[in-house]
């Protein structure tokens, strides 16, 4: 049975990180053993490394604070997303612009919680609640040297009702994105 390796990067809380290790980790889907062979993280403090930890997933920490350039420490990501030999790498909440050294070298996807091209960049759950659009979504996507901008891969709108809150619309979001980014990583790996 082929084994597809995933790499992980994310900069915060992990949730979907978490929800891709239950979802996917050591588990036979349609032909083949899904793996989480590592995560990376940018930020020393991110709660997602307890939950790496929690699931023996190795893990590394890459400050970004630490080089003095993009593309300096691009270069040290994929060396390290690299050494698990991943067949394809997942952006779960990874806060970093990339570089083409990144790009040019990496087969990775991301997820956002906006229906794209709309609301790019950060802050995306807020302005989209915000705006005047009767719809929210999440997308999947592939990374290109475009922020937010790569082909897109899934995507899911919802309604956004009248009494609509932040905090229920976030809620819809997070249900959307624990479907819908595990589907993806299928849809691409699977045979
Ligand atoms: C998600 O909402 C994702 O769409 C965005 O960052 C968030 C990460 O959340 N890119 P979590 O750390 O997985 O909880």
């Amino acid at each position: 049975m082929p084994l597809k390796k995933i790499v992980v990067l994310f900069s915060g809380k992990g949730t979907n990180l978490k929800n891709i290790i239950k979802k996917l980790h050591k588990k036979e889907i349609g032909g083949c053993l899904y793996e989480i062979s590592g995560a990376i993280c940018n930020k020393k403090e991110a709660q997602g490394i307890d939950i790496c930890k929690n699931y023996h997933i190795p893990f590394g920490i890459i400050e970004h604070k630490n080089f003095n350039s993009r593309e300096e420490f691009d270069r040290k990501l994929v060396q390290s997303i690299n050494f698990y030999k991943p067949d394809l790498t997942v952006l779960a909440g990874f806060m970093r612009i990339l570089t083409p050294i990144f790009t040019d070298n990496i087969k990775a996807i991301n997820l956002h919680p906006s229906l794209l091209p709309l609301f790019k960049g950060a802050n995306a759950i807020e302005k989209s609640f915000y705006s005047d659009m009767k719809i929210g979504g999440v997308s999947v996507h592939y990374v290109s040297s475009e922020l937010d901008g790569g082909k897109l891969i899934l995507q899911e709108c919802f309604k956004k009702e009248e009494d609509e809150t932040l905090d229920s619309f976030t809620k819809k979001i997070k249900e959307i994105e624990y479907r819908l980014l595990p589907n993806a990583i299928i849809k691409i790996l699977g045979v």
